[in-house]
């Protein structure tokens, strides 16, 4: 008889992993970091900083932040990657580019098996950066444009936001963007940030730790939201047309992209209100863009009203990208790559205090068939 086991659905509930890294409050409503609440590094650190905390479980100080940007933006993409990424269909979804780049990336690190936590901490900002640099440059190489590497001459989120919409970029984008990258850095167990640890506990290596996060990242029920979200807002062109386009969907029991959250539940995600914020001060100094505030402000209207439901992040990611210029098929593997840092810190934790994850099941079909 098999032993009385609590089956939870989608592991809801469930308490998969012990670590130091990130916690979400939902009582206190904080979104805990190494200690730090994201609200705060959002809103006053730098992305780098962030990466030092996530790695370093601690802020680096300005010679260290130095170390891992320097890392970050001086270490090159084999062109070898550039070269299979030319031989994809044009057509294969960036995400997908993606998944494979990412899983090329490890034949070029001869450090690639390693599971040492102390070699992958060393080699993580190179791969961070590395992985920023292939997201910047995939649409450019799918459109048959030369990659531009990161120049030693910007920051990193400069770089980034430059090499993607090949153009000067204002201060104003370069922190509306970096904000995103920190608001997506990092953000507890997430279904692919699971995949990655799940991979790392068979001492499986970081880069298909990686890859198993990019395949479950791309999902339209996680990352791949705020790309749906965009989409929405352009079928809609204006306040009436979002109005008339959620209630259409909400009639035909479809999902709205950009609402509702696992953890959250019937709350705000708080990093959404943050970036309804940086959307809000985007527009501000653009002097375009309001429409797209109205709209999803009906958006949430409507959904609070009809479904008890509130925005996540990717509701309001989706338009301060979209007025940076970015190509929409870019919106995930931008989160891939800003949450690489998070993704990173979990692998080495995992490697670092390891216990292989092998659940069980709750059986349902036929016993004692005979052949
Ligand atoms: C991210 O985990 C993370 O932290 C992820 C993330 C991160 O930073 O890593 O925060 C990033 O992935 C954010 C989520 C992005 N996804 C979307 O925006 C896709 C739309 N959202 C939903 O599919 C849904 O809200 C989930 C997947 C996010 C959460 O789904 P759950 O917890 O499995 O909830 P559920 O499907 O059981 O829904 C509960 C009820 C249902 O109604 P009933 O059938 O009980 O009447 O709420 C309804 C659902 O129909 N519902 C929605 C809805 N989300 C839930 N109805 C309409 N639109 C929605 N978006």
């Amino acid at each position: 008889m098999q032993e009385e086991k609590t089956y939870s659905p989608g592991l809801e509930g469930i308490i998969a992993a012990r670590t130091a890294i990130s916690f979400l409050d939902t009582e206190q409503e904080e979104i805990v970091i190494r200690g730090y609440n994201l609200l705060d590094l959002i809103q006053r650190a730098g992305y780098v900083e962030v990466v030092g905390l996530l790695l370093d479980q601690q802020i680096p100080d300005k010679q260290r932040q130095q170390e891992i940007e320097a890392e970050m933006v001086g270490s090159p993409v084999p062109d070898a990657i550039y070269a299979i990424l030319r031989l994809l269909p044009s057509e294969m979804h960036a995400m997908d580019q993606l998944r494979t780049a990412v899983s090329a990336l490890g034949g070029f690190d001869k450090e690639a098996g390693s599971t040492d936590p102390s070699s992958e901490k060393e080699r993580a900002p190179r791969i961070i950066g590395q992985i920023a640099q292939m997201v910047a440059n995939l649409t450019h190489v799918a459109q048959g444009r030369e990659p531009q590497p990161f120049s030693p001459a910007y920051s990193f989120a400069e770089n980034f936001l430059r090499v993607i919409v090949r153009r000067e970029v204002s201060p104003p984008e370069v922190r509306a963007f970096e904000q995103s990258l920190i608001a997506y850095s990092e953000h507890e167990l997430p279904n692919s940030t699971f995949a990655a640890r799940v991979v790392a506990s068979t001492l499986g290596d970081l880069y298909g730790a990686l890859t198993a996060a990019v395949a479950s990242l791309k999902g339209p029920l996680h990352g791949g939201a705020n790309e749906a979200v965009m989409y929405m807002l352009l079928e809609a062109q204006n306040v009436e047309g979002m109005d008339k386009l959620i209630r259409q969907k909400l009639s035909r029991k479809e999902r709205i992209m950009g609402f509702g959250h696992r953890v959250y539940m019937r709350r705000m995600d708080p990093r959404a209100q943050l970036l309804k914020e940086v959307l809000h001060q985007l527009i501000q100094a653009q002097g375009k863009g309001q429409e797209y505030l109205a709209m999803c402000q009906r958006g949430e209207d409507i959904m609070r009203s009809e479904k008890g439901l509130y925005p996540n992040l990717d509701y309001y990611a989706a338009p301060v990208y979209y007025l940076l210029g970015i190509p929409i098929e870019l919106y995930t593997p931008i989160f891939f790559a800003a949450r690489s840092a998070g993704l990173l810190a979990h692998i080495i934790e995992q490697h670092s205090e390891n216990r292989l994850y092998r659940p069980r099941v709750l059986y349902t079909g036929p016993r004692g068939l005979q052949l």
